[in-house]
């Protein structure tokens, strides 16, 4: 048996599994249902939000700037453990191999986006940051791993006697098979496949969300998916991301007539729906970015200079089409803050997880970040437990996100249990293609639950929902149709919390709820009790 099994290898799980087997010395597996380095991680682009030595900058203006982003809903002890723990992490990589970009001074250089009241962000080989990243840590999970298992996908956990003892598998032939563990650590990404226009790679199907409501674990946040503004608006998916460093860079976006219409380093939400007024009321599907001014855009931005030249478009004179494209899951497997969930045995860490730092809203480059602190910490915490540490357990402490669950009505940001809509029982047997059917989840919710939501577009994508779980077959085993049952858990209690919140937050945007409201300064949780 494992002492830990990670389901996932992006710069969450492979920082885990690395810490847990070279620090540690615990026996260390890794599954993943693609290849090592096939992870978001590895598309993110802008960069890496820290706090680094001596800046005139200061963990305490990050905490802000992530607080006010977040509109209220962020757990202040979380993001304080972000900002604060972010740095070691960052210099923890460097010494692990990871190549951050300097200036001509040697200095790192550092980028300005979205939210952010200084430049902060580190980045790599211009806007490949997420690709040195993987590149380094699949190098050192290498060294350091038991065992890396590939092309397997984890269908489900096993929970025997009230905690979680490891998971179910399907291998490349389709065979099915266990994986013991006394620790699964859950680092398996978002769900930005439940949208049709997204910049999250294909395996982004919310298994990890999925899998943990199915077993009861606690899931809150799920309303809130965040949008991108600057994805390309081009038929090629996931969507080419023009990375928001372009526009800390000085890059501006024009509408139809263009004209500048909003400020572009405001945080995402604001600006992908100002974006998409300006789309409603042209009656037009794209927008443009205009970089033509940055004299240093092919040096700055080798890989986005690539990609649109492969499409043939000059940044120094074209304007740029682009189009809100679903970017990250800000909600999910609820947990403490050393990543323990409401399931022993069971911790979560990265875009899957909900740790409270990113509340209704993440900051720009604090994803990456999150995964590099928060998988380490629960490595500690599940470490103390093997070591025999007095006090150290696996099961939720009553700190951080994981309030919200344990004291609803006590904790700082209280929590609102949201019944979570019932299993998939469709017929054994019933037809319909995976492909077509996961095509129609994503037409669903980017209608009745996109950027711009109301009472009635919620009431109807919950219905179509209800009537795609029904055409399931849930006695197919294949790989397909299991990404498209997760689609549809994740999809139907990401509905159901956005009908129940009844007001406009952060990246949740309801046309018959337009303000906030104080009443709602809660999280809805799902499951957990
Ligand atoms: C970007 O480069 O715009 C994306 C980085 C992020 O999602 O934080």
């Amino acid at each position: 048996m494992l002492d830990l099994l990670v389901i996932g290898s992006g710069v969450s799980g492979l920082s885990a599994a690395v810490r847990a087997a070279s620090v540690h010395r615990l026996s260390v597996g890794v599954v993943t249902k693609g290849v090592m380095h096939q992870s978001a991680t590895r598309w993110a682009q802008g960069g890496v939000a820290a706090v680094l030595g001596d800046d005139p900058d200061s963990t305490d203006l990050h905490l802000a700037d992530t607080l006010a982003a977040g509109v209220g809903l962020c757990d202040v002890d979380a993001v304080r453990t972000l900002v604060d723990e972010g740095p070691d992490r960052v210099t923890e990589l460097i010494r692990m191999g990871a190549l951050f970009d300097r200036d001509a001074d040697g200095d790192y250089s550092k980028a300005r986006e979205g939210g952010h009241s200084r430049a902060r962000i580190l980045h790599a080989g211009g806007a490949a940051t997420g690709f040195e990243i993987e590149r380094a840590l699949v190098v050192a999970a290498h060294d350091t791993a038991s065992m890396l298992l590939e092309h397997a996908f984890v269908v489900d956990l096993i929970v025997r006697d009230g905690r979680c003892a490891g998971v179910e598998v399907i291998d490349a032939d389709g065979a099915r098979s266990e994986i013991r563990a006394k620790h699964v650590l859950l680092a398996a990404g978002g769900a930005g496949q439940l949208f049709a226009v997204t910049t999250n790679p294909l395996v982004a199907t919310g298994d990890g969300i999925a899998m943990a409501l199915r077993a009861g674990v606690a899931v809150a946040d799920v309303e809130f998916t965040q949008f991108h503004p600057t994805a390309l608006h081009h038929p090629s998916m996931p969507r080419p991301l023009l990375s928001e460093a372009l526009r800390g860079h000085g890059a501006v976006l024009r509408n139809t007539a263009g004209e500048r219409f909003v400020d572009e380093l405001q945080p995402r939400d604001v600006v992908s729906r100002a974006m998409m007024a300006e789309m409603l009321s042209a009656d037009v599907d794209h927008l443009f970015l205009d970089a033509t001014m940055l004299e240093d855009f092919p040096v700055r931005f080798p890989t986005i200079t690539r990609n649109l030249s492969e499409i043939g478009l000059d940044p120094a004179s074209d304007l740029l089409p682009i189009a809100p494209a679903a970017h990250y899951t800000c909600g999910g497997v609820l947990t403490d803050l050393r990543g323990a969930t409401s399931l022993p045995g069971l911790w979560a860490s990265g875009e899957v997880a909900c740790s409270g730092v990113h509340g209704a809203n993440r900051l720009a480059s604090n994803s990456l970040l999150e995964g590099m602190v928060f998988g380490p910490r629960a490595v500690e915490a599940l470490a103390d437990v093997e070591e025999g540490l007095d006090g150290a357990t696996d099961g939720p402490e009553a700190t951080g996100a994981m309030r919200s669950l344990l004291a609803p009505t006590t904790g700082r940001i209280g929590g609102r249990p949201l019944v979570a809509p019932p299993p998939i029982a469709s017929e054994p047997g019933a037809i319909a293609e995976p492909g077509e059917v996961r095509a129609a989840i994503q037409q669903t919710m980017t209608r009745g639950a996109g950027v711009l939501r109301t009472a009635e577009s919620l009431d109807v994508a919950a219905r179509r929902l209800d009537e795609l779980a029904a055409v399931m077959p849930i006695d197919d085993d294949g790989l397909a149709w299991h990404e498209v049952r997760n689609l549809l858990t994740v999809g139907r209690a990401a509905v159901a919390a956005a009908a129940s919140r009844t007001e406009s937050r952060g990246c949740h945007t309801r046309d018959d709820h337009e303000a906030r409201s104080d009443d709602w300064l809660v999280r809805q949780v799902v499951g957990g009790r």
